[in-house]
């Protein structure tokens, strides 16, 4: 696909790969509304792949999903197709995004693949497992905020949204308690790293350092195995032809990365969303059976993963009103789909009372989130702690002043000062 192509919005819209416009980053609907009301399925530049590519970007539900959803014409792996990914085949960049995240996880494998390697640990994630941890993820809740309480004021992202879902990821897969604030720098490189910033030696350098340690962690576990997910892991790779060596450190990256960053997010997030629209705070509050209607829509109003993963068309096709050929990219636009007037009514309104909400923050498909149960439980959790526990919370910054962070897909604030 070349670059001459028809009507693509202002460039702007790159800066969701990028970071490097803050207005849009901390507030892209006007833009998404506008790409949406103008086709379903428009080309972007897309210089990340080099000087004449361009992307395809689905902005309305229905196409989203199809994309999403329909594996017979469109995959996640380019090599599959005998196509170079996002990165080019033979660069070094794209050695050290295979070997550390992309290449080997079930998010970026295909059927059989994926199947193999969701069945390994979706146990661990059953709805049913995941409420048993209930009383400890209440637990870790209330020691963070035990820890702030007195002082009046806390950097929600710091002291509550950060360190929740880390703490209960790393327990579930017995990562040490020690090193979690260095697996934040690494993965925040991670997620920077897989975009455009990759090509920054220190964000490499973070890449390379973050897989190493997941290495030394698993030789770790081999001399002393626990009651943990690791461990078992392990177990299930020492015991046959089902984990390859390269499978299990890659599994494990994904899960310790994508266990955390994107429920940082919606808590943070999520947490200022409430701020902005006082008469749905105070709704909350007075009604806090509300919290899992709350969550969907956080979810669907402004949710941690702006934009899925890219897909690669399988053949030619038309979609939305495009000719897709084979081996272009495409990405479906979460953040828009889930604002797609058609779906919902009054779409860009909160509504944390919301019944009707078929939203698509968790994506769609065989590759809808794994950690799903786990993210609305650590949500559930975390926001009716916050409410109960500090019901005067309000913003201690002026408003203007939040500053959006950008990670591969995902966008969030970097700090959120609050008093109580
Ligand atoms: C609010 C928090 C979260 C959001 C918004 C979120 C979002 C997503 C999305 C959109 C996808 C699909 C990406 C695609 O199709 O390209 C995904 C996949 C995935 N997520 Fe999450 N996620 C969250 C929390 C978690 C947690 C807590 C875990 C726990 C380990 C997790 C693990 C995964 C895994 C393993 C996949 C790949 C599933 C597959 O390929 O079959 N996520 N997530």
């Amino acid at each position: 696909m070349n670059t001459q192509n028809q009507g693509t919005p202002d460039n702007a819209i790159f800066s969701l790969f990028s970071g490097d416009n803050a207005e849009i980053l901390a507030n892209p609907f006007g833009l998404l509304a506008m790409m949406r009301s103008v086709s379903a399925v428009m080309p972007l530049p897309f210089p990340i792949m080099g000087p004449d590519h361009t992307a395809w970007m689905v902005t309305r539900m229905q196409e989203a999903v199809q994309v999403l959803k329909d594996q017979a014409h469109f995959t996640v792996d380019a090599s599959s197709i005998g196509m170079e990914g996002l990165f080019g085949r033979d660069s070094a960049e794209a050695d050290d995004a295979a070997t550390f995240f992309t290449n080997k996880t079930m998010l970026t494998v295909d059927e059989p693949d994926h199947r193999r390697l969701r069945l390994l640990v979706s146990r661990a994630f059953t709805p049913k497992y995941i409420e048993s941890l209930r009383p400890r993820v209440q637990e870790i809740a209330n020691e963070l905020l035990d820890s702030v309480q007195e002082q009046g004021q806390m950097d929600l992202v710091a002291d509550y949204a950060f360190p929740l879902p880390i703490n209960v990821i790393s327990e579930m897969l017995g990562v040490p308690r020690a090193d979690r604030d260095q697996i934040r720098v690494w993965s925040e490189a991670l997620a920077h790293g897989l975009g455009v910033g990759k090509r920054d030696p220190g964000v490499q350098a973070h890449m390379r350092a973050f897989g190493e340690y997941v290495a030394h962690l698993v030789a770790e576990k081999r001399q002393h195995p626990a009651e943990d997910l690791i461990s078992q892991l392990i177990a299930i790779e020492e015991g046959g032809d089902r984990l390859s060596e390269t499978e299990l450190l890659s599994m494990i990256t994904l899960l310790i990365f994508a266990g955390h960053e994107t429920t940082s997010n919606l808590i943070a997030t999520g947490s200022l969303m409430l701020l902005d629209h006082p008469d749905q705070l105070e709704q909350l509050k007075a009604d806090p059976g509300l919290v899992s209607s709350a969550i969907e829509e956080l979810l669907r109003f402004n949710g941690p993963a702006t934009i899925a993963g890219p897909r690669f068309a399988i053949e030619d096709i038309e979609l939305g009103g495009q000719q897709i050929k084979k081996g272009d990219v495409l990405f479906a636009i979460l953040a828009s789909a889930n604002r797609d007037e058609s779906q919902f009514t009054e779409s860009e309104e909160l509504d944390i009372a919301r019944t009707l909400n078929r939203h698509i923050a968790f994506g769609q498909g065989i590759h809808t989130c794994l950690g799903a149960p786990l993210a609305r439980l650590e949500g559930d959790i975390a926001f009716s702690t916050l409410l109960r526990r500090l019901p005067n919370l309000r913003l201690n910054i002026p408003r203007e002043n939040i500053v959006w962070t950008f990670s591969l897909n995902s966008r969030s604030v970097s700090s959120l000062p609050i008093a109580f």
